[in-house]
């Protein structure tokens, strides 16, 4: 294998970039070139390829986002899209291709595969939703991100005696909802994988307000619902307003940005690494992951369209540390 391509596709992660870089130096290492391709899947129908060289573009190692661009691309949704894809990257050379992106990404990756392209891809998504691997790259920068907010809003949530509800990323996963609840000390988390009990978390709020005139913090994930429809659905449960102020934080695409932590720089490096490594060796149609905190390759057959569940050591630790997070979906 002579030729490598190399995108980040779906939302951007911190630690693309130092994903990236090890893709470009372990391959050169190795003797291959590396054709870096823009804006993701799309860059393969607009031709927007170029060779990623050493010396490597400066700031990969300590910037957030892509240098490579992302996108969501719609001729991925389509069979056809995906078979013309596949003959343009066979035109170009591309002997293999790393994928760095989350679940619908790393789906258009098996397809490649599938096809016969020699694929490897790198779990990359703020949500941590990806089956086969304990952690993504980004998750560790959004949850330290999504902590100091929450840290912050508990400064002013003390001071006013406000109950705060802040909606943070998470499209089917409470990942970030559930360990920032954990480790900024919220009360409540409200995630996707778990039905909430409204009954008891307003009678757990009430009680709070009425004994002691506490602050309280909930940390929804934007699977749910909104915030503003989750504070109506309150209300309708109480049967009108609160007597504590009830304020909300949106904190959106601030959670998806910033410098990448140690460890999202240590996993971004570990992944390219493994993933270059993985195809040079012929270990193709896979995905490198996180098992027991050693980097490995799984079979991209058998994580994509796999939900991942919350680990129980999560669901353990957040039941004894009191966080009230609902009940469990029959599963
Ligand atoms: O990358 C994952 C994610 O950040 C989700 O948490 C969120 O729902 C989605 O992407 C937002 O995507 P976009 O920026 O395309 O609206």
């Amino acid at each position: 294998m002579k030729t490598i391509g190399v995108l980040t596709s779906g939302g951007d992660a911190p630690g693309m970039n130092p994903a990236i870089r090890a893709v470009v130096r372990t391959a050169h290492q190795q003797g291959c070139k590396v054709l870096g391709i823009t804006n993701g899947f799309d860059g393969i129908f607009d031709g927007t390829i170029e060779e990623l060289g050493i010396p490597l573009p400066a700031g990969m190692i300590d910037r957030g986002g892509t240098i490579l661009q992302s996108s969501r691309c719609k001729k991925f949704y389509h069979q056809e899209g995906i078979d013309e894809a596949f003959k343009i990257l066979q035109d170009l050379g591309i002997q293999g291709l790393v994928v760095i992106g989350g679940d619908g990404s790393l789906t258009g990756a098996l397809e490649l595969s599938r096809r016969g392209l020699p694929v490897v891809g790198i779990p990359a998504s703020i949500d941590n939703d990806m089956a086969g691997t304990e952690m993504a790259i980004g998750v560790d920068t959004a949850a330290n991100t999504i902590m100091e907010m929450l840290d912050r809003i508990r400064d002013t949530a003390r001071s006013h005696r406000r109950c705060f509800l802040i909606e943070v990323m998470g499209r089917n996963s409470g990942y970030l909802a559930l360990t920032t609840a954990i480790s900024c000390g919220a009360e409540i988390a409200v995630i996707p994988e778990y039905f909430y009990n409204m009954k008891r978390i307003v009678d757990l709020l009430h009680h709070r307000f009425q004994k002691t005139r506490d602050n309280s913090i909930i940390v929804l994930a934007e699977g749910v619902c909104d915030a503003d429809t989750f504070i109506n659905r309150m209300r309708d449960e109480k049967g009108g307003d609160f007597d504590q102020e009830i304020r909300k934080t949106v904190l959106g695409h601030v959670q998806r940005g910033g410098i990448p932590t140690h460890f999202d720089r240590m996993l971004g490096a570990r992944f390219g690494e493994l993933a270059v490594t993985g195809l040079l060796q012929h270990e193709i149609g896979c995905m490198t992951a996180l098992a027991k905190g050693k980097t490995t390759l799984v079979d991209l057959e058998s994580v994509i369209g796999r939900k991942k569940h919350p680990a129980p050591e999560l669901i353990r630790l957040a039941r004894n540390l009191q966080i009230e997070f609902g009940d469990a979906v029959e599963l």
